[in-house]
């Protein structure tokens, strides 16, 4: 149970005996104790009474004695309530003996489908993929870790015209040899080669249409060399999540391409909905409430003129799956703010048609682009896009590099590892450490630092506590009773009874700067109470005490961190 909702439970009976009605308490931390209810203010307004003495006559009125040491009415008619160190201890005693750490399983599980990742074939995973990665995965691990059934839905760009184009480059290079240039990751080179052909010769270009139509019809030959193409960029793109430690598999790729023999029936039922219209020769819906800058509705197109299916028919069959064969309540769309436009129509459609009504709801978990020191999109050297996975090798080399540098004595084995959970945990922690709607600019130097808002600190003060445990030759006991009194340990108890307020809110908001900034906060909160309370120079009842918390501290970062993608090594 969580301190701010105590104190409510508490506070709020006295509040409505006074007001004559229900009134929120408004309880939260506060500088001059260790919580403040500021609700007799507006109260007062209401009632035309004075704030203090409304202040007070709650104050006498609340059942408060076993949970706080000190109820003061301060300022214009603040509460300021001093938690008693007896109740705190009791809080985190209970947070030592349990495995979840306070956050129980939910009481009404429900489908959850999450879309991320989503790259496209035969075409370079860029760092717009990498955000989706990592917001998804760190959603999805959240979720499932609160007791939801969590689907993983990889929408690969897996369909559609540009197949052609790859399949008639594929031809043309033969398989072996195309097959070899896609496993090396070259992805970028291979789709410009198809498409500087497709924009130079007309004859490959219209052997690249007349591919379409065979690949859309199904002929058996031509989807075997589409099948190639998908299953070489899918193993590419396996080892990347596998380097970023994401837990997307191969059975997560849902393709485009997988809605396909969805797409007929899905857009008939439009139909008969009578929610389609024609529109310059293509099957449109025009969803409620989107409309252009000149005030005309926008058109969602479903079938195009040519007669082929394009992202939105495909978004839309998608959804209708994920609702109705799924049975998901539940739909998050972790990409780029760009498309918020796309997927507002494709919800409003979807609920028009009655395929998202309630409890069913859709979210566009949308966020930012990553932006270069010179604070405009990031580049690489040459101007072109940055490799997603060039990144990742610069952030394990830096990484591995500064480990050696602090650590002269790390073996090439144990030295690669760090580099590897440090540099990947940098990059991941930079990406979910802001809010994810705003851009960032990527700083080596900031995210690779020791101190700060970064994973290197948070990693690196999980791995003190293992250090302490390791010198004092025991684990912490689950049965410890923890009796906070110094101000140091106070202050830290208070930060790890919060953890299951955080995680609960993070599950509703996806924001997950507010998991990252909390696991902040409480690596701080260790870091004084380290250096003004012996641990290990305790003894007795003390030392117990504070070896649970230490080992609480541990357990909380290292679950905060697991549930972000990031690796907590046992040393730095
Ligand atoms: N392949 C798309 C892109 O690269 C992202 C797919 C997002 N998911 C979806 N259901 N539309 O932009």
């Amino acid at each position: 149970m969580d301190l701010e909702k105590l104190l409510t439970d508490r506070l709020a009976p006295a509040f409505a005996a006074v007001a004559g009605g229900p009134v929120d308490p408004v309880v939260r931390r506060s500088q001059h104790a260790d919580f403040q209810s500021d609700a007799a203010l507006a109260l007062a307004r209401r009632l035309g009474r004075p704030p203090r003495a409304i202040a007070e006559e709650v104050r006498a009125r609340a059942e408060l004695a076993d949970l706080c040491s000190a109820v003061e009415v301060s300022g214009p008619g603040f509460l300021n309530l001093t938690v008693a160190d007896r109740a705190l201890g009791g809080l985190v005693t209970a947070l030592v003996a349990d495995p979840r750490l306070g956050v129980p399983v939910v009481a009404d599980p429900e489908t959850v489908v999450v879309d991320y990742s989503g790259p496209n074939v035969a075409k370079e995973m860029h760092v717009g993929h990498l955000r989706s990665t990592v917001i998804g995965d760190a959603a999805a691990r959240l979720l499932e870790w609160r007791g939801h059934r969590v689907l993983r839905a990889n929408h690969l760009g897996d369909w559609g015209t540009p197949f052609g184009m790859l399949i008639e480059h594929l031809v043309d290079l033969g398989e072996a040899g195309a097959a070899q240039e896609l496993s090396m990751g070259d992805l970028d080179a291979f789709y410009k080669a198809a498409r500087e052909k497709f924009d130079g010769d007309a004859a490959f270009r219209d052997r690249s249409r007349l591919r379409v139509v065979a690949l859309q019809g199904g002929d058996p030959a031509t989807r075997r060399l589409w099948r190639l193409l998908v299953t070489q960029s899918e193993s590419y793109f396996l080892t990347v999540y596998d380097l970023l430690d994401v837990t997307l598999s191969r059975a997560d790729f849902q393709g485009e391409s997988s809605y396909h023999d969805l797409l007929a029936s899905t857009l008939a039922e439009l139909d008969r909905l009578g929610l389609l219209r024609r529109s310059d020769g293509a099957d449109c819906v025009f969803p409620a409430g989107s409309v252009g800058r000149d005030g005309e509705p926008l058109p969602l197109i479903v079938r195009k003129s040519d007669g082929g299916y394009g992202y939105p028919a495909t978004d839309l069959a998608a959804l209708r799956h994920r609702t109705g064969t799924l049975g998901a309540t539940r739909l998050l769309y972790v990409v780029g703010l760009p498309q918020r436009r796309h997927f507002e129509m494709v919800f409003a459609a979807a609920a028009q048609a009655g395929w998202l009504a309630p409890p069913a709801r859709a979210e566009h978990v949308g966020f930012g682009s990553i932006l270069g020191p010179d604070g405009r999109m990031l580049r690489s050297r040459a101007g072109g896009s940055v490799k997603l996975v060039d990144l990742l090798g610069e952030a394990v080399e830096r990484a591995t590099a500064l480990a050696r540098e602090r650590n002269p004595g790390l073996g090439d084995a144990e030295a690669a590892e760090v580099g590897r959970a440090v540099g990947i945990g940098a990059i991941k922690y930079a990406d979910l450490a802001g809010d994810r709607r705003k851009d960032y600019v990527l700083d080596w130097e900031r995210m690779l630092s020791l101190d700060g808002n970064t994973a290197p600190y948070l990693q690196y003060a999980y791995s003190r506590i293992r250090s302490i445990f390791r010198r004092a030759g025991a684990a912490a006991r689950p049965d410890a009773a923890v009796s906070p009194v110094e101000p140091a340990e106070r202050a830290l108890a208070f930060e790890l009874v919060g953890f299951p307020v955080v995680v609960d809110a993070v599950a509703g908001s996806l924001e997950f700067h507010h998991l990252a900034g909390h696991l902040h906060r409480v690596a701080v909160a260790f870091s004084a109470f380290y250096e003004r309370c012996p641990v290990l120079r305790a003894d007795g009842p003390v030392r117990e005490s504070r070896l649970a918390l230490c080992d609480l501290t541990a357990r909380v970062l290292g679950q905060g961190l697991f549930l972000l993608g990031i690796r907590t090594p046992e040393r730095l």
